[in-house]
């Protein structure tokens, strides 16, 4: 059987083995997923004691997914841009590819899932670490008529303009800005990609931003109650929130079907996922 496995640290919550396993079913595909622990400082032999392993290939979540880029023979474009990998491929060449699926999760979560429009409107991005660079090549390319980029460090979030303005659509507005300084604007749209809800925080992002018709979407989730930015928005009487579940059943989805060259039908899996 064709061996594949998530590989993080820590690693004991991951719902991959999960999902993968139901793709597996639904597909018909045989093959195993397991979530394993890797060490920080050895993930670079680790991984090639899985490819003598015969392992063909792996999924990789925090705090590996800038290591696993490194150590990609090739990249992606998507992967290239995110300076990130979430999925290898260990081709039978002896070569290692290095892809990133977290970007096209969000955007078919929220496009084919949600049905939010994303060209021509106002988007808030909450944060500027690893995650959020995974997802701005995607959301870019939905065309949002404006991408602002707040973040408590703002020179992260400066950064992060500067290295994707040159590649956003003509029309697309891109910027930085500190929380104090996001003003009374409202947005349409609202993606929470920072950690603060690892300890049940939110972002210092002013009510005034949120309007009647404002969207929230967290890209962490919570199969027990609703993460911390979820509920700020449910308190404040957003239009629509989501937690980023179907981000996460999505860009498994993407690994997949890079690996199996088969799509599986990822709505019956989120409401597996979301019973139990
Ligand atoms: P990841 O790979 O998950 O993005 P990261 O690179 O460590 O992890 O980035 C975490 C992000 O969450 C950062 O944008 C961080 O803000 P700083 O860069 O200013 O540290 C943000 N973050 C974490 N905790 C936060 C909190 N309590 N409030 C606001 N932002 C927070």
């Amino acid at each position: 059987m064709d061996k594949y496995a998530v590989v993080g640290n820590p690693i004991n919550h991951s719902l991959s083995p999960r999902i993968h396993s139901l793709f597996a079913a639904e597909t018909n595909q045989q093959l195993e997923y397991q979530a394993l622990e890797l060490d920080p400082d050895q993930f670079e032999h680790q991984v090639a004691e899985l490819i003598e392993a015969g392992f063909k290939g792996i999924n990789i979540t925090v705090p590996f997914k800038e290591k696993a880029w490194a150590i990609a023979d090739k990249l992606s474009p998507r992967a290239s841009d995110a300076g990130a990998v979430n999925t290898l491929i260990f081709q039978d060449d002896g070569l290692i590819a290095g892809d990133n699926t977290d970007g096209i999760g969000l955007t078919r979560d929220m496009i084919t899932n949600h049905h939010i429009l994303i060209k021509h409107r106002k988007i808030l991005v909450l944060g500027a670490g690893g995650a959020v660079r995974g997802i701005l090549g995607p959301l870019l390319a939905q065309k949002p008529g404006l991408v602002t980029i707040t973040n408590r460090t703002v020179a992260k979030a400066d950064e992060l303009v500067e290295q994707f303005r040159p590649g956003s659509i003509d029309n697309t507005e891109i910027q930085s800005c500190s929380y104090e300084d996001l003003g009374n604007e409202k947005f349409d749209l609202i993606i929470n990609g920072t950690s603060a809800g690892l300890h049940n925080e939110v972002p210092p992002i002013p009510d005034e931003l949120l309007g009647i018709n404002s969207i929230c979407y967290d890209m962490m989730y919570n199969i027990e109650k609703p993460t911390a930015f979820v509920q700020w928005a449910l308190d404040r009487g957003a239009l629509r929130q989501f937690d980023g579940l179907g981000m996460l059943v999505e860009q498994a989805a993407e690994a997949f079907f890079i690996w199996r060259g088969i799509r599986p039908d990822t709505q019956e899996v989120l409401a597996t996922l979301r019973q139990n």
